[in-house]
C-alpha cells in the first residue's frame, strides 16, 4: 500500500502505529522499502551520521537534496520526508517556502520537516499554503542545541511541559499534518498524542505516540560507544561489518581472496598469442616459457 499524508493520518484514527526510520542513501532506502516501513526521514542527523560533524548545524539544503534525491530513487510506497536544515527557514517566511520547494522539486521529497513550535507557525502556514505537507518537530530540537545547552530531555518542569503542549497545538493549528516529539517524558507525549488529531511520531517519547522514528545506524548498532537511552539495538551490524572488513583484509594479504571462482577466464590460444607478442616487445606480461624461449 502506498503511504500518503492521508493514509498516515488514517492510521492514527484506526489506532495503527506508524513506523519511520531515517535514511540517507539509495541502497538502504531499497532495504527499508522492502521491509514495509511506512515513512523515511532524510534527517539533518546526516550531518553527524554521514558527514561526521559533532552536531546538525553545518548541514545545508544542498546536502539534504543530494541525499534525499538518492533515497527517492530507491522508494515506491514509502513516504519520504526531508528535513529543513538550520537557517533554511528561521531567516524568513520567504526562505522557508523557497527552500521547502527545493526539497520537493530537487530532492523529490513528499513533505518537509522543520523544528520549532509557536515560533515557526508563520513558516508552517506559508509552506502548507504552497501545498507542501509539513511535519513539525518539537520537544528537543537539535538545531537549538546552543540555546538548550546540550541534548537534554525537555518538558520536565511545569512551564516547559505546558510550553510543549502549546507548541503541539500551535503547529497543528498552523497546518502541520504530523509532529515529531523528541526526548519528551512518556506521560507528556501521551497526553499530547491524545489531544491532537494529527499523528505524533516519537523519538525518546514513549509508546503513547502514534508512531516511532529512529536513526537507522543507531537501531542497527552501527556506532559503538555512546547509546542514547531511547535507542534499542535491533541488530549488531557494526560488529558484523568490522568482522567482514577484517576477514577481507586478512584474505587479501594471505592471497586467499580472490579464489578460483572469482576469476574470469580467457582462451588459452588468445593468451598464448598475447604472451608471444608481449615477449617479443619485451613487455613484462611475457609468460615464463616464452621468456625461456627468447
Ligand atoms: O534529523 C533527524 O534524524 C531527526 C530525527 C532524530 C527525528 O530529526
Amino acid at each position: 500500500m502506498k503511504n500518503t499524508v492521508t493514509s498516515l493520518q488514517q492510521m492514527k484514527r484506526d489506532g495503527e502505529k506508524i513506523s519511520m526510520l531515517t535514511c540517507y542513501d539509495y541502497s538502504t532506502a531499497r532495504l527499508i522499502e522492502e521491509s514495509g516501513i511506512n515513512a523515511i526521514l532524510v534527517g539533518d542527523s546526516l550531518g553527524m551520521t554521514m558527514m561526521g560533524y559533532s552536531d546538525t548545524l553545518p548541514v545545508t539544503v544542498d546536502d539534504i537534496i543530494h541525499h534525499c534525491a538518492s533515497v527517492s530513487r530507491g522508494l515506491k510506497d514509502t513516504f519520504l520526508v526531508a528535513d529543513m536544515p538550520f537557517m533554511s527557514y528561521q531567516t524568513s517566511v520567504y526562505d522557508a517556502v523557497k527552500n521547502a520547494g527545493r526539497l520537493i522539486k530537487e530532492g523529490h521529497a513528499q513533505a518537509v520537516k522543520l523544528e520549532g513550535g509557536a515560533t515557526v507557525v508563520e513558516q508552517i502556514r506559508a509552506i502548507v499554503n504552497a501545498d507542501i505537507p509539513v511535519v513539525a518537530h518539537i520537544g528537543l530540537t537539535p538545531q537549538s542545541i546552543n540555546a538548550f545547552g546540550g541534548f537534554k530531555v525537555q518538558g520536565k518542569n511545569i512551564d516547559r511541559a505546558l510550553q510543549i503542549v502549546e507548541d503541539a497545538k500551535a503547529v497543528e493549528a498552523a497546518g502541520a499534518f504530523m509532529v515529531t516529539l523528541e526526548c519528551v517524558p512518556e506521560e507528556l507525549a501521551t497526553l499530547i498524542s491524545n489531544e491532537l488529531t494529527i499523528p505524533t511520531i516519537g523519538i525518546g517519547a514513549g509508546n503513547g505516540c502514534d508512531g516511532q522514528v529512529l536513526v537507522y545506524q543507531d537501531m542497527l548498532g552501527m556506532f559503538s560507544g555512546f547509546k542514547p537511552k531511547f535507542v534499542k539495538h535491533f541488530a549488531n551490524i557494526g560488529e558484523e561489518m568490522k568482522r567482514a572488513f577484517k576477514e577481507y583484509d586478512a584474505e587479501v594479504k594471505s592471497k586467499a581472496f580472490p579464489a578460483e571462482e572469482h576469476n574470469f577466464k580467457i582462451d588459452e590460444e588468445v593468451m598464448r598469442e598475447v604472451r608471444r607478442v608481449t615477449s617479443k616487445k619485451g613487455l613484462s606480461l611475457a609468460g615464463e616459457d616464452e621468456r625461456k624461449m627468447a
